[in-house]
């Protein structure tokens, strides 16, 4: 696999990327549409007189108790001066913009909300009360093409949360990542891992955080991997690409990866070579760092995690299901790259189809087993989820993942993980998926989604809610081992409903932006006879404040 070639290659790739006209940066564009926007804001508000937007007819004080002014008790957070840096104008071109973005009607609620950051010395919580209300007022309802006066901020949501790492600060230097795709898969706008990529593999400016990543195209040409090689060292990423052989069956190009990587020149300087998928994502590397920081990586070590779904044990066996992130210590790549030509024989192949095709995962756990004494350590905190259906169950559920896959659609669920972290730079690592309850029985799952709960809280929050299910066949249990028994789901009760998080944004000032949205008509949000719970489109605007604003 690696040969002069190659070598040359990804020299040329290399000094192509130097020579190359680098992109311009996104501060720039980002900073001239802020530009065009404002003065077209002035321009129209010249135009046309200003009113108060109407109210939704619910939320707000009349129906709550009204604690809004009374921060927490220990609500000690530099809040000075922040008023002075809140503004809860309606910037109709913002709103006009979402409305398309988002598919939404002329005319639907909108809520904006600061959130102050307060970093402490507490452990993280799956669940923070804030004893403030989420809506202070009735939520308003804005026509984009009118203009609305703007409102005096209310004062911000107080959110206590741990002196957790922030992302930028990650440093990856003991990891090298492979993943095996193909270039389509790599350019296409709904399954380019580009920027997630970037969440985990740089320092959000611009710079590697020590990670190196190999990644194989599978039969691309040399324009391709010229072309993907300058994507990814544009945005930051260490990366070399090679070619991958089209004429090796595809859970024997999986199992080349381990060879790849550690015959790479960069290998022996790592503690950990990882394979994963190109839609495995590490939402806190610090934590996942310090946890690997506890296994031997001078012994051979196989780590990994197994399916959620106990039917997919019992078709495929027991191993590592390689979407989670599959951790081998370089001794350990070692012996898999000294028995590659014995573990891909064509009877091995043979041994590793389950019936479902050879899979990877079963070749490399074969080769690992069949060859040394190593098995399996588990790292349960990985995530591979093989579940079908509205995943919000899982990512309500308060949990620090080390790991999530499987997001991509298709068969799986859709979700946004490298907007879900956005919020990780404003308030550190920990913060990502934290659940904040406040006194109006809203909870936020940070980054994901504010699910309001007309009928109260009487759940067991510990509990994951079935809003998923597993593959066929669905004997009830399957998901248990892993999830323990979940709570049923919320669906079509009358007593949930949600505005998911589309899309988050850091702003220049290290404030952070996200954006939830709810449609009048999801599926999900229906009163047992059928009927919706909202007649309306609705945004629930929040952004969070630094420490020490
Ligand atoms: C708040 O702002 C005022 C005036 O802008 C300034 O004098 C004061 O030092 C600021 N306080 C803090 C804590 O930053
Ligand atoms: C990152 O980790 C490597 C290896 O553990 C270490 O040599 C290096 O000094 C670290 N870099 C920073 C900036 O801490
Ligand atoms: C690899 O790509 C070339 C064109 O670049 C094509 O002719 C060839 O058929 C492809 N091979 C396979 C096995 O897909």
């Amino acid at each position: 696999m690696r040969n002069t070639f190659t070598r040359a290659l990804i020299l040329t790739v290399i000094m192509l990327a130097i020579g190359g006209i680098l992109l311009r940066s996104d501060m720039d564009v980002q900073s001239a549409l802020a530009r065009t926007a404002a003065s077209a804001r002035e321009a129209i508000s010249l135009q046309k007189p200003m009113s108060k937007p109407e109210s939704a007819g619910w939320g707000g004080p009349a129906r709550t108790s009204g604690n809004e002014i009374s921060f927490a008790a220990d609500g000690t957070a530099a809040l000075s001066n922040s008023s002075r840096t809140m503004a809860c104008d309606y910037d109709m071109e913002k709103l006009r913009k979402w409305k398309q973005q988002f598919h939404l009607e002329e005319t639907f609620e909108y809520t904006k909300r600061y959130v102050q950051v307060s970093r402490r010395d507490i452990p993280r919580k799956s669940v923070t009360e804030l004893g403030q209300n989420l809506l202070v007022d009735a939520v308003k309802v804005v026509d984009v093409n009118k203009q609305y006066q703007s409102e005096a901020c209310p004062a911000p949501l107080v959110a206590p949360v741990t002196k957790s790492p922030f992302p930028s600060t990650a440093n990856a230097s003991d990891f090298m990542f492979g993943v095996s795709t193909t270039y389509q898969r790599f350019t296409d706008p709904r399954t380019s891992p580009i920027n997630e990529w970037s969440y985990w593999l740089t320092d959000g400016k611009g710079h590697s955080n020590g990670g190196k990543l190999v990644l194989l195209l599978l039969n691309a040409t040399d324009g391709e991997l010229e072309d993907a090689h300058n994507q990814l060292t544009n945005v930051g990423i260490d990366v070399d690409v090679y070619r991958s052989d089209p004429n090796l069956i595809m859970a024997v190009r999986y199992l080349a990866l381990v060879p790849t990587l550690y015959q790479h020149p960069a290998g022996s300087s790592k503690k950990w070579l990882v394979i994963c998928d190109d839609d495995t994502f590490f939402p806190s590397f610090h934590a996942l760092a310090d946890r690997l920081a506890k296994y031997n990586h001078e012994r051979p070590m196989y780590i990994g995690t197994f399916s959620e779904d106990v039917n997919n044990i019992q078709r495929h066996g027991s191993q590592a299901f390689g979407g989670a992130g599959v951790f081998l210590s370089v001794p350990m790549s070692k012996i898999v790259s000294e028995k590659y030509d014995s573990c891909r024989t064509e009877q091995k192949i043979l041994e590793s189809n389950t019936g479902w095709g050879p899979q990877g995962d079963i070749i490399l756990r074969k080769c690992i087993y069949e060859n040394s004494e190593v098995k399996l350590t588990l790292l349960n905190d990985l995530w591979q989820l093989d579940l079908f259906g509205d995943p919000s169950g899982f990512y309500e559920s308060g949990i620090k993942p080390l790991s999530l896959h499987h997001y991509r659609g298709g068969i799986w669920h859709v979700a946004h993980p490298w907007h879900y972290t956005k919020v990780a730079h404003v308030c550190g690592e920990d913060c990502t998926l934290q659940r904040f309850q406040t006194a109006d029985d809203f909870i936020i799952s940070n980054g994901f989604s504010i699910a309001y709960y007309p009928q109260g809280i009487d759940f067991d929050l510990d509990q994951f809610e079935a809003t998923f299910h597993p593959a066929p066949e669905d004997k009830g249990w399957n998901l248990d081992y892993k999830m323990g028994p979940q709570r049923a789901s919320l669906h079509k009760t009358g007593r949930k409903i949600s505005w998911d998080l589309q899309e988050a944004t850091v702003n220049d000032d290290g404030s952070v932006t996200q954006v939830y949205v709810c449609k009048h008509d999801d599926w999900r949000w229906k009163n047992p006879d059928e009927t919706p719970m909202t007649s309306r489109d609705g945004i629930i605007e929040l952004v969070w404040l630094p420490d020490a604003w």
